[in-house]
């Protein structure tokens, strides 16, 4: 255990840096997780206080050079996915596609962590497009704040575990087996590979025109903001889809919150209301 404290105004300190730079929310009553996750760190480091880390984070922003700020961001937050994550809105997503057959598709995955949201789409693209479903022009754009996740999902190397929900097939026709000392890993195959692209993209700043998306996925990302910041997050993100566009959030996150006119097709699962 580290022979330091988090003082009140410490945590303040940290925390509002936080949340005004990627907008992460913390209670006071967060305090103690605050302190465990950043304690071990900076012990690590040498630094002998919480003062001293608030010190060195904020000499990094967001947008980074993969310094001291991206760790605490990856230490505070949780980057947990796997593939096919929620199947019912693969399942919703193949459905709409299937009836509207677009000849072009373009996906985004808002806040992609290391890829698995982003590369379980393109397996079912990539499908459909093959059997005729959508023409051949798609591709997918995963983008998240943390330099750490995206260079990893750039690479598309799993352990076989998160690919639990892939099936057989897919796996065979989507995936490299590790072997020897790679055992236990898989590796996304090159093709697929080649139309997923990755970026690093702060939901809580401006967003440069990206779109239009004809779908994008929001999960389990709104859970870190406030409710302000949830909505001018969701509005924002929403600029990016095309009107009649598919607009997909944890099921877990509730209702969503915002301005842009939405309706319902399923938990967590909108369309954009053609205006
Ligand atoms: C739990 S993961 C969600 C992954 C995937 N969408 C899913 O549902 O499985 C949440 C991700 O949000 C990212 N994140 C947190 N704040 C962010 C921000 N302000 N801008 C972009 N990404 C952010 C984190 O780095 C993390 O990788």
């Amino acid at each position: 255990m580290p022979e330091f404290s988090l003082r009140p105004q410490t945590f303040e300190r940290i925390t509002a840096l936080m949340h005004a730079s990627i907008g992460l929310s913390f209670a006071p009553s967060k305090m103690s997780l605050v302190s465990s996750r950043l304690g071990p760190r900076i012990q690590r480091l040498g630094l002998g206080s919480f003062e001293a880390y608030a010190e060195l984070i904020e000499g990094h922003g967001p947008e980074g050079d993969g310094g001291e700020f991206q760790m605490a961001v990856d230490l505070l937050t949780t980057n947990e996915t796997y593939f096919f994550r929620e199947p019912a809105h693969y399942d919703l997503l193949e459905r709409e596609l299937t009836a509207q057959r677009p000849q072009r598709l373009a996906v985004w995955s808002a806040a992609s962590s290391f890829g698995d949201e982003a590369y379980s789409t393109a397996m079912l693209l990539a499908d459909m497009a093959q059997q005729g479903r959508i023409g051949k022009d798609w591709q997918v754009l995963g983008t998240d704040i943390s330099d750490r996740v995206l260079t990893s999902a750039a690479q598309g190397i799993y352990p076989e575990e998160r690919l639990r929900n892939v099936s057989p097939e897919r796996l065979k026709r989507y995936c490299l087996r590790g072997e020897d000392e790679a055992q236990g890993l898989v590796q996304i195959q090159p093709r697929l590979r080649e139309q997923v692209r990755f970026g690093q993209l702060n939901l809580c700043a401006p967003i440069d025109a990206l779109g239009p998306f004809d779908v994008v996925f929001l999960r389990n990302v709104l859970i870190y903001f406030d409710p302000p910041t949830k909505r001018a997050v969701v509005d924002r993100v929403l600029t990016q889809l095309r009107p009649g566009g598919l607009f997909f959030i944890g099921t877990a996150e509730g209702r969503v919150p915002c301005e842009t006119p939405l309706t319902v097709l399923a938990p967590g699962a909108f369309r954009k209301t053609a205006s």
